[in-house]
């Protein structure tokens, strides 16, 4: 199970990092992968983009590969029973412990005037959002390992308080490290609150992908034979062997080691390979988008495969909780 926030658009750091292991997991489990719609109330009150924004989701991991038809594909808020399993490990979560979160403090010092009670819980909810399918592997990157613990610790509390009920959650991985995606700017990775022009979207056009790659750093060249790559150069070699062939990775490697490496053609090529890659992509996306009433049978048909789950572990909970009278 794992949740998406509808903020902003996906970039390649995202479908390296995160997609490309959830496309892997929908042939290996029953997958539940919801768009966070109520997490994103928590700071973005104003709904007015919010409906466009829950479609861009949907459309852009169902262009990755994600298959409404192999895995619950839904969106949080209509899945109700999320929002009463949220009340009741409310009862279960300590404010003390809620306010020491990292990312609760973190958005405490980006919108001071803000502060509700939604982003005191938010862990609350994401808990509820794994529970409810009693999940135990969790896609998700380093950032939300706190929630997971926080997770991990109402699923004791509720077993130990009601009887066992809830698995342990723990955060999937397929490899042992994750895919880091060099940022477009030499240093660090790519992030979509970072300069825009540092990252590549799925949804930029061709002129734009060309654009932000012809701009990356290089230098003049290594002086030496064999010598070693200085970061940003490293940088663009990862992003080749994101997306280039072998033979082309490893002649500008030789080029590269000999001295007569030129990186006006190096970036071209990589320019070319990048939209080789996200222009079939963008175009499903957009292809997608344009049909909303595809869109509107694919949060249907989640919404009814994540109930079914969401109704048998709230039937258990309120068992356990003696609220079956
Ligand atoms: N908090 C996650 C994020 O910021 C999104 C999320 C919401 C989530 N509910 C979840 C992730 C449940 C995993 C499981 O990215």
């Amino acid at each position: 199970m794992s949740g998406i926030r509808p903020t902003g658009f996906l970039h390649l750091g995202n479908y390296f990092g995160a997609i490309r292991n959830y496309v892997k997991m929908q042939e290996d489990y029953d997958c539940y992968f919801m768009v966070a719609d109520l997490h994103s109330l928590t700071t973005h009150p104003d709904t007015k983009q919010l409906k466009d924004n829950v479609h861009r989701v949907l459309a852009e991991n169902i262009a990755c590969g994600l298959d409404p038809d192999k895995v619950a594909l839904y969106c949080q808020s209509q899945v109700f029973e999320t929002s009463e399993l949220y009340l009741y490990l409310n009862m279960l979560a300590y404010t003390g412990e809620l306010g020491k979160t990292v990312t609760f403090k973190d958005k405490v010092r980006q919108s001071p005037d803000n502060i509700n009670a939604g982003l005191l819980t938010y862990p609350v909810l994401m808990a509820a959002d794994i529970l409810l399918h009693r999940a135990k592997y969790v896609p998700v990157g380093k950032d939300q390992e706190q929630h997971l613990e926080i997770a991990r610790t109402y699923v004791n509390r509720f077993n130990h308080r009601y009887g066992e009920v809830f698995p342990e959650p723990f955060a999937f991985n397929y490899n042992q490290q994750l895919v880091k995606v060099p940022s477009l700017n030499g240093s660090g990775k790519m992030s979509k609150s970072e300069n825009q022009m540092a990252t590549l979207f799925l949804a930029d056009e061709d002129d734009v992908i060309r654009k932000k790659v012809m701009k990356t750093k290089t230098d003049a060249g290594p002086q030496e034979l064999n010598s070693q790559k200085p970061e940003y150069i490293e940088n663009v070699f990862s992003l080749m062997k994101l997306v280039s062939g072998d033979d082309v990775i490893s002649k500008f490697e030789n080029d590269y080691n000999n001295c007569s490496i030129r990186y006006g053609d190096m970036k071209k090529q990589l320019a070319e390979d990048m939209v080789q890659f996200i222009a079939p992509i963008r175009g499903k996306i957009n292809e997608i988008l344009n049909d909303k009433k595809y869109l509107g049978e694919v949060m249907e048909k989640g919404a009814a495969k994540a109930g079914i789950s969401a109704k048998a572990t709230m039937q258990l909970v309120r068992e356990a909780m003696g609220l079956n009278y």
